[in-house]
């Protein structure tokens, strides 16, 4: 039976640089914070997630030094390693390509303007001032080159390639209008039953206003979990190497991250050029039952998932998030497809 090396099934494993740790501290340091007091990190994290649940649809309080300690210290982190996850999910569709001009969209710290790939041009979208300043020092220290400009609000400019929305839509009561004239967007969402959902129906959504998903969906049929499902939100996750002050500060927290679950959606206005026939993605985690292993896949609106009986498989474990060759003889069994062998990963 042939199977895929150890190093391929990983899940995507992902990490903070040193230099970042760095950097944060000498932020930290300038509003009375720092790595080495985990503990009273630890209670601006706690401080700023209550003032999200108290308030929804509430802005981020950037004027408050607990809550930039907050953001500087865990949301960033996070939102800067899911930009990377999702960077790496698009390009293996060919999202990326030829999309030079960006628009982050309630930049914040600007995770996916820290990122060093594909744009010449970036535009940042963001109403505090005290945010706009950290993300100049932020972008700066990542040695990032390209032209970037920061505005309080959204005005009408030259044309932007590809919109990204990264944990904002929260923070918006609607949509802004304007973003049907971009070709392309990006939408990173937490991975919560409501976020989630809501990013599935917005996904309904534009694909009638004429955007075609490329990422995580490989169909532009309805969403499986919006028919099949009332609970369901699909969500991916990636392995995290925390950092030692990462782990001590997290022992004040109730939530973990040793890996980094998001909902997000890369959706073009045009037609995705997926030339394999039969591709699938894993959108589940594996569950290992009596005697067989299910692992939801997503191809069309039917909820499905790949199975294999462990006394005719081999040992083997599939990496959530990524595609998968659906054998074309495929057996069915109701809503799984039963597999006997790895199947091939992604799309090369
Ligand atoms: C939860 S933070 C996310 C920041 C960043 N996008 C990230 O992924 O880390 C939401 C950001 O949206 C900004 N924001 C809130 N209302 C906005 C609006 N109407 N227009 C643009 N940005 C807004 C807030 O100031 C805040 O920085």
């Amino acid at each position: 039976m042939s199977h895929n090396t150890t190093e391929e099934i990983k899940i995507r494993r992902y990490r903070l640089p040193d230099h970042l740790s760095w950097f944060i501290e000498q932020q930290l340091d300038k509003i009375g914070f720092s790595l080495a007091t985990p503990k009273s990190l630890a209670q601006t994290i706690l401080h700023q997630s209550d003032f999200y649940i108290r308030h929804p649809y509430g802005e981020t309080p950037w004027k408050e030094h607990w809550a930039q300690a907050a953001q500087l210290a865990y949301y960033f982190p996070l939102n800067w390693i899911r930009a990377q996850a999702i960077l790496d999910r698009g390009e293996e569709v060919g999202f990326w390509n030829n999309l030079k001009s960006y628009l982050e969209f309630g930049s914040g710290l600007g995770p996916f303007t820290c990122q060093n790939r594909y744009f010449n041009k970036g535009l940042c979208i963001e109403p505090s001032l005290e945010a706009q300043s950290v993300a100049r020092n932020l972008a700066h220290h990542f040695g990032i080159t390209r032209p970037l400009t920061w505005n309080v609000r959204f005005e009408k400019t030259a044309s932007i390639d590809v919109a990204v929305f990264s944990y904002i839509l929260t923070e918006l009561p609607q949509l802004p209008p304007w973003i049907y004239e971009v070709k392309s967007l990006v939408f990173a969402e937490p991975s919560t039953q409501d976020d989630g959902r809501r990013l599935m129906n917005l996904r309904e959504r534009l694909i009638k206003d004429g955007y075609y998903p490329y990422a995580p969906c490989v169909h532009s049929n309805t969403c499986p979990l919006l028919i099949e499902s009332k609970k369901d939100w699909c969500h991916d996750r990636v392995l995290f190497d925390a950092p030692p002050w990462w782990l001590e500060m997290e022992e004040y927290l109730p939530m973990k991250n040793r890996t980094v679950t998001f909902s997000y959606l890369l959706m073009k206005k045009e037609k995705p050029d997926l030339k394999k026939e039969n591709m699938g993605r894993l959108v589940g985690d594996c569950l290992v039952e009596k005697g067989k292993t299910r692992q939801m896949v997503c191809r069309s609106s039917r909820r499905e998932f790949l199975s294999w009986l462990h006394k005719e498989a081999e040992k083997f474990e599939l990496p959530r998030g990524e595609m998968v060759s659906i054998p074309e003889d495929e057996i069915r069994k109701g809503t799984e497809i039963r597999i006997r062998k790895s199947p091939k990963l992604g799309l090369s």
